[in-house]
């Protein structure tokens, strides 16, 4: 039986997270390592490897791209990260440099896999690998907001002392300050939300905010994108059909078109099978068409 392996390119803080996460939660067969840093994905692999006799099965070792040949999904993570005071957009430029070189290499060895992306600003670099790679946009995936819907969920779940998996709310549009909060279809069983006005502006903005807070205290966020990463990876590797808020591209949606944004999708071993439109008020329309308008514009600058 084929073996499925996962390839991670940048072992990061974010890569080194998933690799961990994916292999904990025995997610795959295989799984290598790809880093600029030879040395820091050789020492991953090995540390991870020595955990074995807990864990299991998966083999994990420090790979070059041939190793993207056999690959089933390959996850970025390469790349700068934010420092404290920066935005995702900053990292723009530096960004798209590293990953031309990136996704050129990847496409060497690889051109049916699917691609997904984590590095900042992930809108952009998912769109950007979908063009440079030519791949069908089904299959080049950005984690999008479903990590921003995991935060607010999480904060909604203490507002109101519930399971934050009870909690049905999405955030949407671009992975960072243009995000928007859907509270007009956010409910627990079918019920909406009892939250006053005061109460959802705290909750948005600390979700909003929330990669600027964790940045300043510790540096860098890693541990939920990578619970994030690997909800992805599984949905796509077992068939699912999940409905995540991943970043895939647009057309005519909501008046949306030629961008990617963090919107509900059905998830499954095709990548993106389905973009789903959720009943939006005029005013989060307004707001999504601006975050990819944001966005757009950025794009038209590089
Ligand atoms: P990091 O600095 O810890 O790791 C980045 C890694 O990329 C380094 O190991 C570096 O050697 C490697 N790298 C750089 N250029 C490379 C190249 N050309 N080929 C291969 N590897 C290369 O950073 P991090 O904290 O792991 O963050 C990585 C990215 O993920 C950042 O862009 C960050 O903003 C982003 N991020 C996204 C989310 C999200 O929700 N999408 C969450 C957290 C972080
Ligand atoms: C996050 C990263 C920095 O944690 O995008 O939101």
């Amino acid at each position: 039986m084929k073996k499925t392996r996962i390839v991670i390119i940048g072992a990061g803080a974010v890569g080194s997270t998933t690799a961990y996460t994916l292999l904990l939660r025995e997610r795959a067969d295989e799984l290598v390592l790809i880093d600029a840093n030879r040395a820091k994905a050789v020492g991953d692999a090995l540390d991870m490897n020595h955990g074995m006799p807990f864990v299991g099965r998966t083999k994990v070792w420090a790979g070059s791209y041939e190793d993207c040949a056999a690959a089933d999904l390959i996850v970025i993570t390469a790349g700068a990260a934010q420092k404290p005071g920066e935005s995702r957009i900053d990292l723009l430029k530096r960004n798209v440099g590293i990953f031309e070189q990136i996704v050129d290499q990847v496409l060497r060895f690889n051109t049916n896999g699917i691609l997904l992306i984590a590095s900042n600003p992930v809108d952009i670099m998912s769109y950007f690998s979908q063009r440079r790679s030519g791949w069908p946009a089904h299959r080049v995936i950005g984690s999008g907001t479903l990590l921003d819907s995991a935060r607010f969920r999480y904060l909604i779940g203490e507002e109101l002392q519930l399971d934050s998996r009870s909690i049905h709310a999405h955030i949407m549009g671009e992975h960072g300050d243009s995000e928007l909060p859907v509270w007009s279809t956010a409910n627990v069983a079918g019920i909406r939300l009892a939250l006053d006005d005061e109460q959802q502006d705290r909750i948005f903005t600390q979700t909003r905010d929330a990669a600027y807070q964790i940045i300043e205290a510790k540096g860098s966020t890693y541990y939920a994108i990578a619970l994030a990463l690997d909800r992805i990876c599984t949905a796509i590797l077992r068939d699912e059909g999940a409905v995540l808020n991943v970043s895939t591209l647009l057309t005519d949606y909501c008046g949306v078109s030629d961008v990617y944004l963090g919107v509900p999708c059905i998830v499954d071993r095709q990548g993106v099978r389905e973009v789903l439109q959720p009943d939006l008020s005029e005013q989060e329309r307004t707001l999504l068409r601006q975050s990819g308008d944001k966005l757009k514009a950025l794009i038209q600058s590089l």
